[in-house]
């Protein structure tokens, strides 16, 4: 479709889009089936965190690998917000064990810190090698990984689906990440019965991310704005918009708009946490073949930088939840991004319950804005960066961290100077 009809136009634009798929199995109990989907590994390392031992979650897996003749280790030290501390930690557990498979069981802390432990305990390499450049070398991942299911225990990441592992590298003051195909785990095993151990405070953070995902891969520049890949393997995965993504992007925005504030304010809704949980996976599926752009981009300078936040539910250390980071700069950035598609912006404004009828292209920004805002407050997450200690002097500072997340900025619907993140992070002060 979209090949035919770039070809002739412009030879030096992207014509085709590539569709990476991911291999699922999703419902009620599928933690049970882990050791059917493994059976012919001979020894696997399950990589998890403390909480999901005390809920009984790695109890449940173990049980199932070992029947299903699989030798397992447990390492359950991931970090909450993996840094680069942890992934080495894990990687040098992979290293000497042994393993020719991976289950990550957990949210998004535990399936990167799996990626990253299987890919440089099979490509041995220092931490910088394959993270992203320009904070990194961006080295190719050498070569095919050990099998890794991945088994999220939150509804939010969509780690599961995508190649990306992402870290807070402490001594650099940044947030950065892999991204290769090659991460990308050989199966998602979801089971949104896990969600129901969730603290409020969980899913609203894992929530919002979901519908982050969602409104920027279906706001995102589209892929045939991006030069011709050449080789043509060597397409990126943010590749931009594109039919495929908008089919998870649409899906995964209406799901999260009408379930995401019950699963929060209501535990025993296992209706909404069920569907938060399928909109996850959407939405995964959705940026995993398409790319998130400038509410992403600047999470990573809001998290490294926070002073001494803490939100109920989560670790008693500060912490800016992914997803809260995220949302935070979503409103201020769709005010600015609105012009480059505002149809797209009226589109998902709508989905978040906002009157459009009526409403003409220059409102689109303010209305989605408003929309987002309005569900944030609903949601109980904090409404500006103001809350979490930051002023409007901060923002020299934060911009160019923000914009060193070449991948993302670049797959913004509009180009970004210095000058403008500056704007766009006073923008996100207050709601
Ligand atoms: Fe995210």
């Amino acid at each position: 479709m979209a090949c035919a009809h770039g070809l002739g136009e412009d030879l030096a634009r992207e014509g085709c889009f590539s569709i990476d798929p991911s291999s699922v199995v999703f419902g009620r109990g599928a933690l049970a089936e882990l050791g059917d989907h493994a059976a012919g590994l001979r020894r696997v390392l399950l990589v998890t965190d403390p909480s999901l031992v005390r809920h009984g979650h790695v109890d449940v897996a173990v049980r199932s690998l070992r029947a299903a003749g699989v030798d397992v280790v447990v390492f359950d030290e991931v970090a909450i917000e993996p840094t680069d501390a942890s992934f080495i930690g894990a990687s040098e557990a992979a290293r000497d064990g042994g393993f020719d498979g991976y289950v990550s069981l957990g949210g998004g802390s535990s399936i990167d810190t799996a990626k990253a432990a299987a890919l440089y305990a099979t490509y041995p390499a220092p931490l910088e090698a394959y993270v992203n450049a320009p904070l990194g070398e961006g080295r190719p991942v050498p070569g095919p990984l050990p099998p890794h299911i991945a088994c999220p225990t939150t509804c939010g990441t969509g780690s599961e689906c995508t190649g990306i592992a992402v870290f807070d590298w402490v001594s650099r003051h940044a947030k950065t990440g892999i991204a290769s195909r090659r991460l990308r785990p050989s199966l998602a095993l979801v089971d949104p019965t896990l969600t129901a151990t969730l603290p409020p405070s969980v899913v609203a953070a894992s929530g919002f991310d979901v519908l982050c995902h969602a409104i920027e891969s279906y706001t995102a520049r589209p892929f045939s704005a991006r030069a011709r890949s050449s080789p043509a393997t060597a397409r990126p995965m943010s590749q931009g918009r594109n039919p495929w993504s908008d089919l998870g992007s649409k899906e995964a925005l209406g799901l999260s708009a009408a379930h995401l504030v019950r699963a929060v304010t209501d535990a025993s809704d296992a209706e909404a946490r069920e569907a938060l949980s399928w909109a996850a996976l959407l939405a995964g599926i959705a940026f995993g073949n398409a790319g998130v752009h400038l509410p992403h981009a600047m999470s990573y300078a809001v998290s490294a930088n926070a002073r001494g936040f803490r939100l109920e539910g989560y670790p008693d250390a500060p912490l800016v939840p992914h997803g809260v980071s995220v949302v935070l700069n979503a409103p201020s950035v769709f005010r600015a991004t609105a012009s480059a598609c505002p149809e797209r912006h009226l589109d998902a404004a709508r989905a978040l319950g906002a009157e459009t009828r009526g409403a003409a292209p220059t409102d689109a920004g303010e209305l989605l804005a408003g929309a987002l805002s309005s569900m944030m407050r609903a949601a109980r997450v904090p409404v500006g960066l103001s809350s979490l200690g930051f002023t409007p002097e901060d923002a020299p500072r934060l911009a160019p961290l923000a914009l060193a997340q070449r991948r993302l900025v670049d797959n913004a619907p509009v180009s970004v100077s210095r000058e403008q993140m500056e704007a766009l992070f006073r923008g996100a002060l207050d709601a």
